[in-house]
């Protein structure tokens, strides 16, 4: 759930969105003017705008230029209709999150609007490098071992230069976290920073969402399309699993790389840009090059600057340290005392492998702490919470029968009193159960939206609300 504001002299379009949106979930206040939203946001920040360009009074143009005064790494999305895609065009380049054409296609409207929540989201939670007593920071990088005393310089090195990155190891080893903490300790850290997954976004749209289209460049291309890197002019480019990108973008890259500049699909000049790229991937670079399958010279431009995170398994010491960060981040949201751990249980845990790293290691302490019958976590609640489903079944109908649940509810009404304690439950239940429909499914999100009765977007947008990620292969076979 989020505060949107809406800001658009038609009334209709007000009152439809409104609807769409509160039926998502989310919090609306419209506008019907450029400084009547200005006002509004003067009032009370909102999380995402979307408005219109072309209102009487006050421009979109210059709305949007007050409202970057106001808050400048709020997501903005502009609406625009068809013939006035010039000024979207426009606002993007100076700063709008992205733009839209009416009429609007809901679906692509929804998922936008859930990518600008993560996307203000993520430039707004600061990261901590080497908290020493990480659990009260919004997000950390946590762990002393001396292998992650290397990344935390390795970051403190790279982060002020302009230079490009590539962020390597593992699945859940923290690449992620690592490229948002080299931006917001950059000097563009109130620059936008653009994440770009490169196996999320189907190849034939990729080049597109990269480097925007003309006019006429395909059948379909009615308007011009400005793409996200140079919407994120003057920023950060962060390229997740480059390791996948396809061979003809790759040598797009490679050539914004090298001259700084690109050029959209059908573009005759080439277009200046100046973004820092950040890339990560936890494919084997090295034997892709040798398949053919990645460029070496763009492999040799990327690795100048290579940081490696080691697997859980070798940061020596690690894993407690974490399992109580974790512990204590969950309990917050659950409104509980964060339990702690035995030190059995912490010894079951520092000794166990953790093929999924340290995204394996958050979800079964997740995942017990649903469990806990109270008192610290003991080494028996930690092994049935890593031990697969059938245990955890178990678990689950103990939790109905014994009144665990109600009690937990109890708990968590007397102690959000005031707060939006309906909203938080439901988000708790809501995440389970989207949970266990990926697990049914396999993965694959298409089936699990059909197991729960939901559109495929509306899915999506719950799964990214509630930070539920799936492993780069599943959703690669979903579909
Ligand atoms: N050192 C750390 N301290 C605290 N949290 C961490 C750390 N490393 C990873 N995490 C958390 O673990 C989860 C997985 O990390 P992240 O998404 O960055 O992994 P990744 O390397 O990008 O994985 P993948 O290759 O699967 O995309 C995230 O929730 C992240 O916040
Ligand atoms: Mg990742």
């Amino acid at each position: 759930m989020a505060q949107i504001l809406i800001v658009d002299d038609d009334h209709q379009l007000r009152q439809s969105f409104e609807r769409l949106l509160l039926a998502e979930g989310h919090e609306v206040r419209t506008a019907a003017s450029g400084e009547a939203g200005i006002e509004a946001m003067r009032a009370s920040l909102p999380e995402v705008v979307i408005m219109d360009v072309r209102m009487p009074g006050m421009s979109g143009l210059e709305a949007f230029r007050r409202m970057r005064e106001i808050a400048p790494k709020l997501p903005v999305i502009v609406m625009t209709a068809f013939g006035t895609t010039e000024t979207a065009i426009e606002a993007t380049k100076m700063g709008a999150f992205d733009y839209i054409l009416k009429p609007f296609d809901i679906p692509q409207v929804l998922k936008l609007i859930t990518d600008a929540l993560a996307a203000g989201r993520f430039m707004r939670g600061r990261v901590e490098v080497d908290a020493s007593s990480a659990s009260e920071s919004e997000e950390a990088l946590v762990g002393r071992s001396q292998a992650m005393q290397e990344i935390y310089k390795a970051i403190g090195r790279a982060a002020p230069t302009d230079a490009t990155v590539l962020i390597r190891g593992e699945s859940g080893t923290g690449k992620e976290l690592v490229a948002k903490a080299i931006y917001q300790h950059s000097l563009r850290a109130d620059k936008p920073f653009m994440v770009i997954n490169c196996v999320a976004i189907p190849e034939t749209l990729l080049e597109s969402e990269l480097f925007g289209y003309e006019k006429g460049a395909f059948t379909g291309a009615s308007a011009r399309r400005v793409g996200k890197i140079e919407q994120a002019h003057r920023g950060t480019v962060f390229l997740d699993e480059i390791g996948d990108m396809p061979l003809s973008i790759q040598a797009k890259i490679l050539r914004l790389l090298q001259e700084r500049h690109i050029e959209r699909l059908g573009g005759r000049q080439p277009i200046p840009v100046d973004v820092r790229i950040i890339a990560a991937t936890n494919r084997d670079l090295e034997k892709a090059v040798a398949e053919g399958q990645f460029r070496e010279d763009l492999y040799y431009r990327l690795k100048v600057v290579t940081m490696r995170l080691p697997p859980l398994a070798e940061r020596a010491g690690d894993t407690p340290l974490l399992a109580e960060y974790f512990l204590a981040r969950y309990a917050r949201e659950m409104h509980l005392q964060s339990p702690g751990l035995t030190p059995d249980a912490a010894r079951y845990l520092a000794a166990r492998p953790w093929p999924g790293n340290v995204r394996e290691l958050a979800n079964t302490v997740h995942k017990a702490l649903i469990f806990n019958r109270g008192g610290p976590l003991s080494e028996a609640e930690m092994r049935e919470a890593a031990e697969g489903q059938e245990r955890s079944k178990a678990a689950r109908m103990e939790v109905e029968s014994d009144g665990r649940l109600q009690e937990w509810i109890r708990s968590e009404l007397t102690a959000g009193e005031g707060r939006d304690a309906f909203d938080g439950l439901m988000d708790r239940f809501g995440s389970i159960i989207i949970r266990e429909a990926l697990t049914l499914s396999g993965g694959n999100r298409t089936r699990a939206a059909r197991m729960l009765g939901l559109s495929r977007p509306t899915l999506l947008s719950k799964i990214d609300k509630y930070g539920l990620r799936i492993e780069a292969q599943v959703s690669a076979a979903d579909d």
